[in-house]
């Protein structure tokens, strides 16, 4: 996994380190769940839907997964299911649940999105998978998502269970029970997602930032909260970090800036392994450039 601020180089990064991974013979399934897709332009390629195999370089798979659109298929194949849940546990009427049903929960969508990769990974298609994050936030707001559905699964219960007391005289519980079917399935699905996020032998978290303030900052309130849900950050990259060169005014300011962002960063992320990744004279796109790139990583 791959995360950080907004622009910091995590697509650049996820893409030179899938490249790495492929060229070493292992089938590499490189996937972003970032609304603001990139890897297309990352890699000046074409990419359709679903996964797509990358001809200059075997082993390596792209995939732009469209959370959106993963959740739209979940909500259609629960459509009912959802909505007899939340009828015998509400008193919202039908254009309610409607409109519930299409409002986007924070999160989910995403969840969606790596249950298709959950899914490829139960059929060992790929031997590694690299996972292009969104933007810090989206991707904290991702990983409390389990405890919240843990939450709301408990409160459907509750209320369920008073339905079903109130009930008994009336009516006779079914075998099968649609509603606690998808609950189960959700429930099963985040519990798969996240003890594969949390077990270090598998998983292995790398943030991305340059030595800038704000995103130091950022990066710090990343780790601590990653931590916070179990996760724990492996290797940092420091991406567009300044040559000193004597003879360059722009340079040797730049580098003399970032000098001391370098020292906080290396004092914060003690124990972590710390990669230092140069700036670039170009925007780094395309194999050559990228491949060059992964060299740093
Ligand atoms: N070390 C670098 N030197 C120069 N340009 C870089 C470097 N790293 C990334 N870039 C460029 O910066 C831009 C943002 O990088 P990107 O990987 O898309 O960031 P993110 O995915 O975090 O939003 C891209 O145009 C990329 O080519
Ligand atoms: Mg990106």
């Amino acid at each position: 996994m791959f995360g950080g601020k907004g622009g910091v180089g995590k697509t650049t990064c996820s893409a030179a380190q899938a490249i790495k991974f492929a060229l070493k013979g292992k089938t590499t399934l490189l996937f972003s769940t970032d609304p603001a897709h990139s890897l297309a332009d990352s890699f000046e390629a074409n990419l359709s839907q679903g996964i797509n195999p990358f001809p200059q370089i075997p082993n390596l798979f792209l995939y732009e997964i469209n959370a959106e659109e993963v959740f739209g298929k979940f909500r259609e194949e629960y459509h009912v299911e959802i909505k007899d849940l939340l009828t015998t546990c509400s008193y919202l009427d039908q254009d309610d649940l409607d409109d519930l049903l299409h409002l986007s929960i924070p999160g989910l969508d995403e969840l969606m999105g790596l249950k298709t990769v959950t899914d490829f990974m139960d059929s060992h298609e790929f031997d590694v998978y690299v996972w292009d994050t969104a933007p810090t936030g989206h991707t904290l707001r991702l990983l409390t998502l389990p405890g919240i559905i843990d939450e709301w699964i408990i409160t459907v219960a509750r209320m369920k269970w008073k339905y079903f007391d109130m009930m008994r005289g009336f009516k006779r519980r079914d075998v099968f029970d649609p509603q606690e079917d998808i609950l189960l399935k959700m429930k099963k699905l985040i519990k798969k997602v996240s003890s594969l996020l949390k077990n270090p032998g598998s998983s292995h978290f790398t943030i991305v930032m340059i030595p800038e303030k704000m995103v130091i900052e950022e990066s710090r309130r990343m780790a601590a909260q990653l931590h916070s849900y179990g996760i724990s950050v492996s290797r940092v990259i420091v991406n567009n970090v300044y040559p000193y060169n004597e003879d360059c005014d722009f340079c040797r300011e730049k580098s003399r800036g970032q000098s001391g962002y370098l020292e906080e960063i290396v004092n914060d992320f003690r124990g972590k392994e710390i990669k230092i990744v140069p700036a670039q004279p170009r925007e780094v796109k395309g194999i050559p450039l990228l491949s060059f790139f992964a060299k740093f990583l």
